[in-house]
């Protein structure tokens, strides 16, 4: 026979289920990056890490990242602001660009590179015959970030991904400027951004792996992956991720700290 507490207990049990997915849990993950985050990566026979992020998180994801865009073209191109109409209370943004973004603006504008500095500093430019205003890098990211936030979503801003460390023959791993610009950019977004430093988390493991196994992870280039480089740099993230307690992916990740290869730094 069911006892008064019996029943207590059980409908207790039965509201916790009931009411968690409601209350703080997040709906998606966008990914927002370039190739090396993308479908299909960029190339032939390359695949982007994005693609195997959802193996290791409990939400869906999903994989906005397009081949070729940096912080700049991502924005002009409105994906940002599509990715800010979608998103809603509690859905999580990944950002990571960079491989794109460098270059100069001087020569001739490609649309991509974005106005060199830290802050708020703009340059004039001319692109497909108009005349154009370039932000900082940092500034596309917290302005789409601050917009996310607002909207409810919570952000991550990643480093880029390194290219091939091993392709001199010794390992060579030195942090871009975009790995400073995206810490600032986090910490400027606020309380509802984490910074991820995916770019020395991939170099990290690709020290320990090696350049035999590390050089069969870039079949045409030094930047784009295949598929098992992309599942390693997916792994990375993962552990960045986890040795930051989790972040604004507590509770979203399927592994332990310990059980994801690499050291926490
Ligand atoms: C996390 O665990 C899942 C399920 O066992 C597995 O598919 C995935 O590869 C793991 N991720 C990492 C980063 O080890």
């Amino acid at each position: 026979m069911l006892s008064v507490s019996h029943l207590f207990s059980l409908l207790g049990l039965a509201s916790i289920a009931i009411s968690a997915p409601h209350e703080k849990r997040a709906q998606t993950i966008y990914l927002a990056g370039d190739s090396t985050m993308a479908e299909s990566g960029g190339g032939s026979g390359t695949q982007g890490w994005g693609h195997y992020l959802q193996y290791s998180l409990s939400l869906p994801v999903s994989n906005k990242a397009i081949a070729g865009r940096s912080a700049r073209s991502y924005t002009v191109e409105n994906r940002f602001q599509t990715l800010i109409d979608t998103v809603k209370t509690n859905d999580i943004v990944i950002i990571e660009f960079g491989h794109n973004d460098g270059g100069s603006l001087s020569s001739s504008d490609n649309g991509r590179t974005d106005c060199p500095g830290a802050g708020s500093e703009t340059c004039t430019s001319t692109y497909n015959g108009q005349t154009v205003t370039v932000l900082t890098y940092p500034a596309y990211l917290v302005n789409a970030g601050k917009a996310l936030v607002a909207k409810g979503a919570k952000v991550i801003i990643s480093s880029p991904t390194p290219n091939n460390p091993w392709e001199s023959g010794t390992f060579s791993y030195s942090a871009s400027r975009f790995t400073t610009y995206s810490k600032s950019a986090a910490q400027q977004i606020g309380s509802s951004a984490m910074f991820v430093d995916h770019g020395q988390y991939t170099a990290n493991i690709f020290k320990t792996m090696g350049k035999a196994t590390v050089d069969t992870f870039f079949p045409n280039d030094h930047t784009h992956t295949s598929p098992a480089g992309a599942d390693a740099v997916s792994r990375a993230f993962v552990k960045a991720v986890l040795c930051a307690s989790g972040g604004v992916l507590d509770g979203f990740v399927k592994n332990s700290t310990a059980s994801v290869e690499g050291s926490c730094v």
